[in-house]
């Protein structure tokens, strides 16, 4: 526990995100060596944490952003990421949005329908500009590796049908102020099966002789993001296998002269790096289990709550003999739970609490349910 400076967290008012800077410097170091190898371009994922100081960090290493609102935009430009290196996705994209990223004349907008593309086309005309676009296709990973047209898709709202491409590339003969640019794919968040990326890259070879065959050059070759984090074990896996996984990619896309590799990650750069830090209010007994009752909610940090998902809790101030408490927070809601039977030290009043593994999608997700405050940010590099 000692990577905590313990004595200056006690004096913070909880609930409060504790983020550490030295490791999420070691992760940005980390993928950029190992994407280097590849000539990789990385645009961190700015929905996982939007934190101007992160934001800051990431740019300083010279990553590119991958937006999904206007807000987002508007936030990576602050932070000093080049409008060039700044990327727009998301299905529903408003007007405003599309202006927002137009004025700042961002690098892409990934597409996601015709109508979509028709709308960016006629505001680019508007503003006198043209806009760099990348199609998001549903590459569909997850059924069997038969022939790409053959394979029944899902309904999904993400991304073109394979078997409206032809349609959405002969649009753009049409349509003057967009430019094909690339192509884009997501194929899911929290994936730690290595096997899934290769299966991705089958299927992007598979379309990159489509498009061959029918004249078209994605210089852009968009894989998203999607890598997984250690929920179990932060303090041994602080950072992913971005070795392996990049090696997923050099090992089986088979890319044409020219094209740009791009990835979009976002919990794996932040994850680890955050913690949410709550201190104990009230201990009570029930009738089988042990409450902890402490002063963050799901307000606070909602995963649990919404996804049922698992964070590692420690109790950072005890160094009694283990016990289980039902770890739950103070909105009345029963799903307001971090942890049920969580092993901890004997656990009082006034212990801090750490709910590990939070800088993603913990604090952007925050709200005010229950007229609560939202939960503020520390920096270890400022204590
Ligand atoms: N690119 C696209 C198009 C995405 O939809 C996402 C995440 C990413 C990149 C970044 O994926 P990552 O590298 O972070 O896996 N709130 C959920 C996660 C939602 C992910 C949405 N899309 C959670 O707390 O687990």
């Amino acid at each position: 526990m000692s990577m905590f400076p313990l004595n200056k967290l006690q004096e913070i008012e909880t609930p409060f995100y504790y983020y550490n800077m030295d490791l999420l410097d070691d992760t940005l170091r980390t993928i950029k060596k190992e994407s280097e190898k590849y000539n990789y371009h990385i645009h961190y994922a700015v929905k996982a944490n939007a934190n101007q100081r992160i934001l800051k960090t990431i740019n300083s290493f010279g990553f590119g952003a991958d937006c999904v609102s206007g807000n987002e935009v508007a936030a990576s430009i602050e932070a000093g990421f080049t409008s060039d290196r700044v990327v727009f996705a998301g299905v529903g994209k408003s007007d405003k949005e599309i202006n927002i990223g137009l004025n700042n004349n961002i690098g892409c907008f990934n597409v996601e329908s015709i109508p979509e593309l028709e709308v960016i086309n006629e505001l680019a005309e508007k503003a006198g500009k043209v806009a760099g676009i990348a199609l998001r296709i549903n590459p569909n990973v997850k059924a069997n590796t038969h022939h790409y047209i053959t394979t029944g898709l899902e309904e999904n709202k993400f991304g073109i049908y394979i078997w409206d491409l032809e349609k959405v590339m002969a649009k753009f003969k049409d349509l003057k102020n967009v430019e094909f640019k690339g192509i884009h794919f997501h194929i899911g968040s929290q994936i730690q099966d290595l096997e899934s990326f290769k299966q991705l890259c089958v299927r992007v070879n598979e379309l990159q002789e489509w498009f061959e065959q029918n004249r078209y050059f994605p210089q852009i070759i968009n894989v998203g993001g999607g890598l997984g984090i250690d929920y179990e074990k932060p303090v041994e896996n602080p950072i992913p296998d971005f070795k392996a996984f990049f090696k997923v990619f050099g090992d089986f896309l088979e890319l044409k002269e020219g094209q740009e590799v791009h990835f979009e990650l976002g919990r794996s750069v932040v994850a680890q790096c955050g913690t949410l830090m709550s201190k104990v209010i009230y201990v009570k007994e029930g009738v089988n289990t042990s409450f902890a009752i402490v002063d963050a909610g799901m307000s606070d940090l909602i995963r649990p709550a919404l996804y049922q998902a698992y964070h590692k809790i420690d109790n950072l101030t005890s160094l009694g003999a283990d016990q289980k408490y039902d770890v739950v927070g103070p909105i009345c809601e029963s799903s307001d739970c971090f942890g049920k039977a969580v092993t901890l030290p004997e656990t009082k009043r006034g212990d801090l609490i750490a709910i590990r593994s939070a800088g993603a999608y913990g604090e952007v997700m925050a709200n005010q349910y229950n007229l609560r405050e939202l939960p503020q940010a520390i920096y270890s590099s400022d204590l």
